[in-house]
């Protein structure tokens, strides 16, 4: 099959288009190294089942002549992570609401399937743990801005089942916090790198609060193998399902864990949130998938266990970090 894969450059997307060619698949590419990079698919270039478009998802024309010739797409390009919650709410909106609702729309017109990225941030700061596909949405208010991020996935899911009822094929994955080698650079981004950078460099690791918040990791070879079977199971087609493992672990215990398998010495410094993020931000105290409609439907299951996960992420980040 032919398959387009937006935001392909990217660290979730770039091991999809790994594992798209492996499987003897012709895949495009379409990413505007707004946060990715060529680096993620560099070795893929002289490949002639693969082909590199540099440019935006809310290039009309671009992205009309991409699905007209494709046959199935993952759509994954998006402005994620909390740094630019905080920094560009405007680029997050629009890339997020606007560059999807595109893709979906020209997904409709030529009759393609779509399997979108969504995410755990959907269900907000709900306390109702562990999270089910179709539990409530708990939000703050609007001028907090990293709520805009978890709204633009949602309206994103929204446009999907929308489309469904015009009679697009989609399925929705909801991704719980993905890490892995090639994530975005060392002690920027997200937390794993975050913490990975400050004890490759000896730093103490900053830990936001009291640490006592948890998130359930997921390897990205997992992510992968999951977001394929959302698009492959026939019976997941219409549905929304959360990938990820349920592994629950405080950030005070990841970074000990961190540290520890890094054979570093760094020690931890709590730092309050207001410090870091201003009054853009407010943290979430738990999050866990359930993840039995993954189970039972696509047959799906986080196998990597989180210190082999760790393990080679660091390995990673210590030879190309
Ligand atoms: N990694 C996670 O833990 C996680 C969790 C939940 C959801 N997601 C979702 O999965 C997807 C991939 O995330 P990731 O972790 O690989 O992040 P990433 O930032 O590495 O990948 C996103 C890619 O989209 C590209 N992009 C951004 N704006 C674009 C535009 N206008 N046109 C074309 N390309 C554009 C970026 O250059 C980047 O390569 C995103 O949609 C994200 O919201 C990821």
């Amino acid at each position: 099959m032919k398959i387009l894969v937006t935001g392909g450059a990217g660290f979730l997307g770039s091991f999809l288009v790994d594992k798209l060619l492996e499987r003897g698949h012709e895949v495009v590419v379409l990413d505007d190294v707004s946060s990715g990079g060529e680096d993620k698919i560099l070795h893929h270039f002289k490949n002639l089942r693969f082909r590199f478009v540099r440019d935006s998802i809310l290039n009309r024309e671009i992205v009309d002549n991409l699905i007209s010739q494709c046959d199935q797409v993952y759509h994954l390009a998006g402005v994620v992570g909390v740094h630019h919650y905080v920094i560009n709410p405007y680029a997050v909106l629009n890339v997020n609401v606007n560059g999807t609702q595109l893709v979906l729309q020209l997904a409709h017109k030529y009759n393609k399937k779509v399997c979108f990225a969504s995410t755990s941030e959907i269900y907000g700061r709900s306390a109702k743990i562990p999270y089910s596909e179709n539990d409530d949405r708990v939000l703050g208010s609007t001028a907090i801005d990293r709520w805009c991020y978890s709204t633009s996935k949602a309206i994103g899911e929204h446009f999907c089942f929308a489309y469904k009822k015009l009679g697009l094929s989609m399925s929705i994955v909801r991704y719980f916090n993905v890490y892995g080698p090639r994530m975005d650079r060392l002690d920027t981004g997200r937390v794993v790198t975050i913490f990975l950078g400050q004890i490759l460099q000896g730093k103490p690791v900053t830990i936001i609060g009291d640490g006592n918040q948890t998130r359930c990791f997921t390897y990205v070879d997992d992510a992968v193998e999951g977001t394929i079977k959302a698009m492959e199971t026939e019976k997941a087609e219409g549905e929304v399902f959360n990938i990820g493992s349920n592994r629950e672990i405080s950030m005070l215990e990841l970074a000990k864990r961190m540290t520890q398998l890094s054979k570093s010495s760094s020690s931890v410094r709590f730092v309050s949130q207001r410090e870091v993020y201003g009054d853009s931000y407010e943290d979430i105290q738990r999050r866990v998938p359930d993840i039995r409609k993954a189970e039972k439907t696509l047959g799906f299951k986080a196998t990597t266990e989180l210190d082999e996960g760790l393990k080679r992420t660091i390995a990673w980040f210590k030879e190309n970090g």
